[in-house]
């Protein structure tokens, strides 16, 4: 294992001002996103769409890497080169996103797991060959009634570990994502209690399975109350909470540290983002990793009129702007209340 490179590409990754867009959605998820807007769902159209995002002029001032699925891996620009070397072309980081997705945890209900380890040595070796430099690995772990299970975090953890040691062995820095969902009638309490309990599990986890912590970066929710616990966003709890967390849980060794959106919506995604950074210093490079937040007002445009290209990608380049100048903690907040920013990601 080349540790010296996999801290570098950690590091690209998280640098300051920069951050990554998720367009790693599975055919399944575009399709729910996709028929939201009324658009057919080919893989056609996920190209057309997905090209409009990496070609944006200026993005890649914000955007150090991009997730990409794997259809979208193995796909081109309309002018004729492959994404993967567009974005690298670009100094934008290609990453694959390498699970297969939920199942049921058996005898477990409510619960899931991520399958997607038979085989990952050959599909890592395969895709670090074709140029990729990270990856992605989302596992969910649910707040109700009884859950979440030991077994499930244990279950879960165990395989993100797993993965995180087979992507370096490959050269690639393996990107942990334990997403403890939103969804839920939870409260911040709880929400908090429960991250916090997933991050101890993970590293020791981690640690055990010696994968090399500043070679990797953790994914994660920030810390808020259920979405239909009736609670309201509160950013400043929301911040303090999400860095308490991340400070007395996550170990400073670690190469970066990045956010999902997660259904919240895209104001509420940047303002608590620009809160969390400007509790800082934090121990390591700190950002944004959406899709929804970034996407969701794009993706509308997009839909309402698909030959508006230039100014669809004027949109999504101001969407990379905003996110960044939130993960420095320079972001205006008093900006996201003009008509024209849609703030409802949660809709999709
Ligand atoms: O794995 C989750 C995605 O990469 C992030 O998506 O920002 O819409 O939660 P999201």
């Amino acid at each position: 294992m080349d540790t010296s490179q996999l801290e570098e590409i950690a590091h690209r990754l998280v640098v300051r001002g920069k951050g990554l867009l998720a367009a790693d959605e599975s055919n399944a998820s575009c399709k729910k996103r996709f028929d939201a807007v009324k658009v057919d769902c080919t893989k056609e159209t996920r190209r057309e769409y997905r090209e409009l995002l990496f070609t944006a002029p200026g993005a890649e001032k914000y955007m150090s890497g991009v997730i990409l699925y794997d259809e979208t891996f193995w796909q081109s620009t309309h002018a004729g080169p492959m994404f993967r070397e567009y974005l690298k072309a670009r100094n934008v980081v290609p990453g694959i996103k390498v699970d297969m997705g939920l199942i049921d945890l058996p005898g477990f209900e409510g619960e899931k797991l991520t399958q997607g380890l038979d085989g990952l040595p050959e599909r890592m070796a395969e895709y670090h060959a074709a140029g990729a430099q990270f990856a992605k690995w989302r596992s969910v772990i649910a707040i109700g009634d009884g859950i979440p299970t030991d077994e499930c975090i244990g279950a879960n953890t165990f395989v993100l570990a797993r993965y995180a040691r087979i992507c370096q062995d490959a050269g690639i820095v393996p990107i942990v994502e334990p997403e403890v969902l939103f969804d839920g009638t939870h409260s911040i309490d709880r929400c908090e209690a429960v991250m916090t309990h997933v991050y101890d599990v993970l590293f020791q986890t981690m640690r055990a399975f010696r994968v090399h912590l500043p070679g990797a970066i953790l994914k994660t929710a920030m810390v808020l109350p259920g979405k239909n616990s009736g609670a309201g966003i509160n950013h400043d709890d929301v911040a303090a909470r999400t860095v308490r967390a991340l400070h007395e849980h996550v170990p400073p060794e670690l190469g970066g540290v990045v956010f999902l959106s997660g259904g919240q919506t895209s104001k509420d995604a940047f303002i608590n983002l620009n809160r969390i950074a400007q509790k800082g210093p934090h121990p390591w490079g700190l950002t944004f990793s959406y899709s929804r937040a970034l996407q969701d007002p794009v993706l509308k445009a997009w839909a309402n009129d698909r030959t508006a290209k230039t100014e669809i990608k004027q949109l999504f380049a101001k969407q990379l702007e905003l996110a960044s100048a939130a993960s420095k903690g320079e972001l205006d907040e008093s900006t996201l209340d003009h008509d024209d920013f849609v703030s409802h990601a949660q809709d999709l």
